[in-house]
Formats: structure tokens, C-alpha cells, sequence
């Protein structure tokens, strides 16, 4: 006798390791933060700016830096039939400024403030708040001069969209990392400090000296730290240019009694920041929510004029994570709603007709008019927890009304078809 073949169990395919799904039950809260994120960026004119999702790699090269973490080990490069050199944006800052040169948007005026919001990607080792694939919301200033109102500004903005989201205790680190003019001392001072101590450094580090000597000070690993409290600091050596600079910005930052912390070790893992660099945390959070600086270079790195620019980058799947772990709660988008139970086939046939009707007068209305019998419906209503249900039946579609019942109270009443949208508002209005 054959043997009885053996199912071979197949197992459902995953999503890639470091990326996610955003679920149905999740859209609210990213609604929620979009929104946020956009209302408060437009009142300050800032404008949407889309840009693809694919760029050349040199783009980030050239700007991100060729030493930089982002560029030698975290590009998800695209294999292309034409063998483009592709790879999908790790950032948007770069793209944005390519966008601006490519489209001439200078001829927009001055300042240009653009915003932009999409998935970016990054080969990382997954963890708490890193991932492959995760959400930016980018804010842009391109000006004719670095002006640091726009430094304060863009800070300002930042809080704002974290205070309107109702997250508790943010807090801005900053610091200055200077220019072409007063960077290259500084980067002599650094690797002099460092030179006769290699021996006390990671690995990680001592490649770092060599290609990118200001990461040194970014550095986490245990047996960095203590050197790192002696080396010098930037602040100390930047130019008189600089100085005014980060002292102006710290004063508008006073002026909107904005508390800081100076952070002397923020250097930032992007090579085309100048002066002003910060990040934002808030209670709770082991990472930070966002981050940005001044790149007064970059435009012209790329083949655009000298143009300087600031901005930060909200990272969105951070600050969801903090509105979790701040258990911060939101009052229910749909509590407006209603719920239409529909029973018989005469009531069911006229229920999208009588849907139409409600969204033209913006009633929201869920249903579940697939299921037959009220007691299912029913049970739909209450996990939707809707404040008001239609009940619509056989002897209602005759006579072209409905039942409008309060789910709390229990209380029903008949209202005639034509009148239920302002009932039901009427209602509504007074939970
Ligand atoms: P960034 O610091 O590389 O800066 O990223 C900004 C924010 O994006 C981070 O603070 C974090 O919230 C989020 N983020 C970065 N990598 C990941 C990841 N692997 N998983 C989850 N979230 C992540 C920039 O990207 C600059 N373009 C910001 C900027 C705009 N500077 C000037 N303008």
C-alpha cells in the first residue's frame, strides 16, 4: 500500500525582518499623528513636498557622507534592469534639497519652507525604536541666509506637534558643530587627543579617527565614555561667525522659554550638518524622537547655488511608541457615528440608499449589513461602540422611517426618514 503522503505544512509568509505592517486598529493613532504633524507644519507655511522613494545612491554619498554609517552599511541599494546605480532613500533631506535644485523651487521666494512624510529605510540591526523600514516627517527651511530665527523655529515646531499630541516632559539636546572655517581646527585638536590613546578605544572607533573623527564623540560603547569627558569641545574653538550664530539661536530659544541642554557630544550621524545640530526626547524614551540641524553645504555639494538650509526629521514610529508608553489616551475619533442595523430584505435593499443620504449630510455610519439577524448586528454596534443605532426594519422601510435608539439609555423613538440626518445630529449634539 502507498504511504500516505505527509502535508508538508506550509508556513505563511512573513513580512522583511525590521518592517512592519500598520494595522487597521493602528490607523487612528497614525491619523492622529500625521494630522498633528501636518496641521501645525501648514499654520507655519510650510508646504507638502513628495519626492520618490528611489533615488541614485550618489545622492546620499555625497551628502550623508561616503564614511557615514547610513552610506557603508545601512543602503538598500535596487537591483535595476538597466543597472542604475538605485538604492531606496535612507533619509529625506537629501532628496528634498535634489528636488528643490532639480525643480528651481528658489524661484518660490525666500524662505522655502517645505514638509514631507513617508517611509524611509535603513539597513539596521532591529531593536526597540530602530527598524528597516520606519516613517519620517521632514521639515525644511531653504533661505538665501542661515538665519537661526528658522534654527529656533524649526525647534519650536518640533514641541509643538509633540504638545499637540499631549506627550509629557519633551526635551531638546543642542550644540553647534561649526563650519568649514573653524570644523578642520577642531577635527586637528580631536585627532591629536585621540592619537596617543588608541589603545583605549573600541574598534568602531579607531576606524573613526581615520574617516570621521567627530563621530568619535557620538561613540556608546562602555570603554569610549570616559575618554570622551576629557576630549576637546567644540563649542570652545568655533569661529566668531558660529558663535554668534548658536548664541542667537539659543536666544530665541530663551525668548520662547524653550529649555535646552547643551550637549557637547551630539555630532549627529549625517555628514552635512553645520552650526546648529539637536535632538528631542521625552519622558521615557530611551532614543530620540527626532533630530535635525543646519546643512548651510549641502544644496551646494550637490550642484545647486550656495543656499543655506535647516530642518529636523520626526521619526513617527518613536513617537507612536511614546504615546504608548506614556499611556497617553485620545478622546474617540467616532464617537460621532452611528450604527444602522438593517432587518428583512425590504429594509436591507433600501439601507445603502439610506447611507447615501446620511454621508451627504455628514453622518458617519458603520454597519454590519452582510450579518442577518439584529442580535448580530447588534453586537456589532456595541463593539464599535457607536452612541446611537438605526434600526431599520420591514415595517420602517414600508413606512419610510427609522428607530433611533440610544445604546445607553435604552431609549428609542420613530422618526420619519426625511428628518433622521437632523435627529440624529440633534442627538449627537447633546451626549
Ligand atoms: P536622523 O537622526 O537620521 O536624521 O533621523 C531622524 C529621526 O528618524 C530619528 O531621530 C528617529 O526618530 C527616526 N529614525 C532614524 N532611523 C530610524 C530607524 N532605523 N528606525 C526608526 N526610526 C528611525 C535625519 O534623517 C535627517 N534627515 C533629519 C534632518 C532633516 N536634518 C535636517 N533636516
Amino acid at each position: 500500500m502507498p504511504k500516505k503522503e505527509k502535508k508538508l505544512k506550509k508556513e505563511p509568509i512573513q513580512s522583511p525582518k525590521g518592517m512592519h505592517d500598520i494595522l487597521p486598529q493602528y490607523q487612528d493613532i497614525w491619523n492622529r499623528v500625521r494630522v498633528a504633524c501636518q496641521e501645525i507644519s501648514e499654520y507655519y507655511n510650510f508646504k507638502r513636498i513628495e519626492t520618490p522613494i528611489l533615488e541614485y545612491e550618489e545622492l546620499f554619498s555625497k551628502t550623508s557622507g561616503e564614511s557615514s554609517e547610513i552610506v557603508t552599511k545601512q543602503m538598500f541599494n535596487v537591483l535595476t534592469p538597466g543597472k542604475d546605480k538605485l538604492v531606496l532613500r535612507p533619509e529625506g533631506t537629501a532628496s528634498i534639497a535634489r528636488s528643490y535644485i532639480q525643480h528651481g523651487l528658489s524661484q518660490l521666494g525666500s524662505p522655502v519652507k517645505l514638509y514631507m512624510e513617508g517611509p524611509m529605510f535603513r539597513y539596521e540591526q532591529p531593536q526597540s525604536g530602530r527598524f528597516r523600514s520606519f516613517h519620517q516627517f521632514d521639515l525644511e527651511v531653504i533661505s538665501s541666509d542661515d538665519d537661526s530665527v528658522y534654527d529656533a523655529q524649526i525647534i519650536l515646531i518640533f514641541l509643538k506637534i509633540l504638545e499637540q499630541l499631549k506627550i509629557k516632559n519633551a526635551s531638546v539636546s543642542i550644540n553647534s558643530i561649526g563650519c568649514k572655517n573653524c570644523r578642520p581646527e577642531y577635527r586637528k585638536d580631536l585627532i591629536n587627543f585621540y592619537k596617543s590613546k588608541k589603545n583605549k578605544i573600541c574598534d568602531d572607533c579607531k576606524n573613526r579617527l581615520e574617516t570621521n573623527p567627530l563621530r568619535l564623540l557620538d561613540c556608546k560603547e562602555e570603554i569610549c565614555q570616559d575618554l570622551k569627558k576629557s576630549a576637546p569641545i567644540i563649542v570652545d574653538r568655533l569661529c566668531y561667525q558660529c558663535k554668534t550664530h548658536f548664541k542667537d539661536t539659543l536666544e530665541y530659544l530663551d525668548e520662547l522659554k524653550i529649555p535646552y541642554n547643551m550637549d557637547h557630544m551630539l555630532v549627529r550621524g549625517l555628514d552635512y550638518y553645520t552650526k546648529t545640530v539637536f535632538e528631542v526626547f521625552a519622558e521615557g524614551a530611551t532614543f530620540a524622537l527626532g533630530g535635525g540641524g543646519r546643512y548651510d553645504y549641502l544644496i551646494e555639494s550637490i550642484g545647486g547655488k550656495n543656499t543655506p538650509a535647516v530642518g529636523c526629521a520626526i521619526g513617527l514610529e518613536r513617537v507612536i511608541e511614546i504615546i504608548k508608553l506614556q499611556n497617553i489616551q485620545y478622546k474617540p475619533k467616532h464617537e460621532n457615528n452611528v450604527f444602522l442595523i438593517a432587518i428583512g430584505n425590504a429594509a436591507k435593499k433600501k439601507s445603502l440608499g439610506l447611507i447615501e443620504k446620511l454621508r451627504e449630510s455628514n453622518v458617519e455610519v458603520f454597519e454590519s449589513l452582510g450579518k442577518d439577524s439584529f442580535n448580530s448586528q447588534m453586537k456589532s454596534a456595541n463593539k464599535m461602540a457607536s452612541p446611537l443605532a438605526l434600526i431599520f426594519g420591514q415595517k420602517e422601510a414600508h413606512e419610510e422611517s427609522v428607530i433611533i435608539k440610544d445604546m445607553k439609555s435604552g431609549a428609542q423613538e420613530t422618526i420619519p426618514i426625511l428628518k433622521i440626518a437632523d435627529a440624529i445630529k440633534k442627538r449627537l449634539s447633546q451626549l
